[in-house]
């Protein structure tokens, strides 16, 4: 291990480097992407990409980025916004804490810094949800400050270059490439050879088949000197799938439904939702008797109600769970929800002010159309 951590490094020489400089900015002239949040100086912009780019692909999230920020077009428009409406617009594209994170942050911004963006990586990364790699981009994208970058497309390409064969996610493999990043950087327009690290890695150094006879530095990469592309850098071990079955009920009192919002702490905390449990050793793709579902609903609500027909049976992935989701609509006969204002009954028209998890989405929508 020790001695791949050092002769990793050695690749890089003054030679070397300015070679790799010269032909990675050559390239990006011509072939950088154009992308709507590349903006030096918009440290908004970016950090709104940013945190959606976290998990999530440009291609998907370019229209999510440019109705965000049509609707909140600064920082602050988006910390006086509701976060309903913040949830809402971020709907759809997962892990809801970013979008909370991302409010409380433009919030905490406006009453104690004016609405500005330290510039300093240290400073930036006290902020929540804000990592060494987000950091690292807004203080180089946003103000063209000299701070490297390591993530997916960064990461993928820095192993083929330097031919580092080991994990590249345990803390050594992690130090060496920071490392790395730190020494390729030159010190002016750092911003822009960011952008251009990035782009070669989306485009060129690709996860598989790696096009490597257009690649600007081929000259400069010792996997391509050793054939090892393709197995470089090692893969992460993919977790088991776990196949598992819920039920989602929506209960209707004088045409409206039961939403209850999702308490801290749990999955999509925040967003609002039918009731929903978990059908614990339910394995066929039979829908469950309306009698468990009755008195689970019970159970889980407090609620006495008729249950059905099954409306639908959505089968959605999250994470490393595959999951069979079986939907019913109810009519109220008795019970209380308590009276507080996580616990709403809200008329179809009105479901579109709610934020949803996808399958709530979907389930809401066959209601409105029934
Ligand atoms: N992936 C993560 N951040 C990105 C960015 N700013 N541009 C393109 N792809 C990215």
């Amino acid at each position: 291990m020790m001695t791949q951590q050092v002769s990793a490094l050695n690749t890089i020489d003054s030679s070397w480097l300015q070679r790799f400089r010269r032909n990675l900015r050559r390239w990006h002239e011509k072939h950088g992407r154009d992308l709507p949040w590349r903006n030096i100086g918009e440290p908004y912009r970016v950090w709104i990409s940013e945190i959606m780019l976290q998990q999530t692909t440009v291609v998907a999230v370019v229209p999510y980025f440019n109705r965000f920020l049509d609707r909140f077009p600064t920082i602050r428009s988006l910390a006086a916004a509701d976060e309903n409406e913040v949830l809402r617009h971020w709907e759809g594209l997962g892990y809801y804490s970013r979008a909370r994170n991302i409010h409380k942050t433009a919030q905490q911004l406006v009453e104690l810094n004016g609405g500005e963006f330290p510039c300093d990586v240290k400073q930036l990364q006290q902020l929540p949800g804000i990592g060494r790699y987000t950091a690292g981009a807004i203080a180089s994208f946003a103000f063209d400050r000299p701070a490297p970058i390591v993530e997916a497309n960064t990461l993928r390409l820095y192993c083929r270059l330097v031919g580092y064969a080991d994990d590249p996610r345990t803390a050594a493999g992690q130090r060496l490439l920071w490392e790395f990043a730190e020494r390729l950087l030159p010190r002016k327009s750092s911003g822009r050879f960011n952008q251009a690290l990035m782009d070669l890695g989306a485009t060129r150094c690709t996860p598989t088949k790696p096009d490597c006879a257009t690649c600007p530095v081929r000259s400069c990469c010792r996997a391509v000197a050793e054939g090892s592309q393709d197995s470089i850098p090692m893969k992460a071990v993919r977790p088991q799938i776990t196949n598992i079955a819920e039920a989602v009920v929506a209960v209707r009192r004088n045409g409206r439904y039961l939403l209850r919002q999702i308490p801290d702490g749990r999955r999509w905390a925040g967003l609002w939702d039918f009731v929903r449990f978990p059908l614990d050793g339910h394995t066929s793709s039979k829908s469950p008797q309306l009698s468990e579902i009755s008195s689970r609903l019970t159970e889980a609500s407090g609620l006495i109600a008729e249950i059905g027909p099954r409306l639908a049976k959505i089968n959605h992935s999250v994470t490393r769970y595959r999951i069979q989701l079986f939907c019913f609509p109810a009519t109220y006969h008795s019970g209380v929800t308590p009276r507080t204002s996580t616990h709403r009954w809200v008329s179809p028209k009105q479901f579109a002010d709610y934020p949803l998890s996808v399958t709530g989405r979907q389930f809401a929508d066959l209601l409105v159309g029934s």
